[in-house]
């Protein structure tokens, strides 16, 4: 994008999201602190609007509450959503637990915050629902591809060979190859860069695609995830 000159034209592609609810409809726990509100209210607003049984657990920090009340106009989520001021790291994690065990728990849960929130949400939920109905959304890549060990990669349609330094990502390195890959978080959490693996070990980092898009489709998302030893690549 900083590269871009003023009337330069873009094509767009369509829109992705890796964190969107499921189709299907069970009571559900949304919970969301700081930023990490932009998805969750439109997730609210979606489910108040479809009849749906949830309830929504806001953390934030006092001073910015009534922006939010205002600018979001919250007050009509008022018997759904609650929101705590206390954002101690013991104190959530212990809040998210006595809303999983209290009446009306929830079937599931969709969480957007921090990457450390995100990891002691996701811990204390997975005590009490299958990780598989647990649903988040980072802002920041939960695992760093940075200080790693090198590894080779060849690209079997375009025959070019390289080195992946231990401080470069895979895209990276494909990009200054002359290799461009789609892409747009650059940090494991859309899938927009998923690209197949022909031959070779990976070090799967992101935090998108499924068991089955990483064993049967041999799918890697080379913005997070890694090699070991020499990866064969379909590009
Ligand atoms: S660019 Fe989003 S997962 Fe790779």
């Amino acid at each position: 994008m900083h590269r871009l000159n003023c009337g330069d034209i873009l094509e767009i592609g369509e829109t992705r999201s890796a964190f969107s609810l499921r189709d299907e409809r069970r009571p559900c726990l949304l919970i969301s602190a700081g930023v990490g509100i932009t998805p969750i209210v439109s997730m609210a607003y979606q489910l108040a609007f479809e009849g749906a049984k949830f309830r929504w657990q806001h953390f934030a920090r006092s001073s910015h509450l009534s922006d939010l009340r205002d600018a979001l106009s919250l007050a009509r989520f008022d018997a759904n959503l609650t929101v705590s001021t206390d954002i101690d790291r013991y104190r959530v994690p212990a809040k998210v637990e006595s809303l999983l065990t209290s009446d009306n728990s929830p079937d599931e849960i969709y969480v957007c915050g921090p990457a450390g929130f995100i990891s002691a949400i996701r811990e204390a939920a997975t005590r009490l629902l299958p990780n598989t109905h647990v649903y988040s959304e980072a802002f920041d890549p939960i695992q760093s591809p940075k200080d790693s060990l090198p590894f080779f990669v060849r690209l079997m349609r375009t025959d070019i060979s390289f080195e992946v330094s231990g401080q470069q990502t895979l895209i990276d390195a494909l990009e200054s190859n002359g290799v461009r890959v789609p892409s747009s978080c650059k940090q494991g959490i859309c899938g927009a860069c998923a690209t197949r693996v022909i031959s070779g070990m990976v070090i799967h980092m992101d935090e998108v695609l499924t068991d089955s898009e990483k064993n049967e489709e041999n799918l890697m998302c080379p913005c997070i995830s890694r090699g070991e030893g020499t990866l064969i690549l379909d590009l």
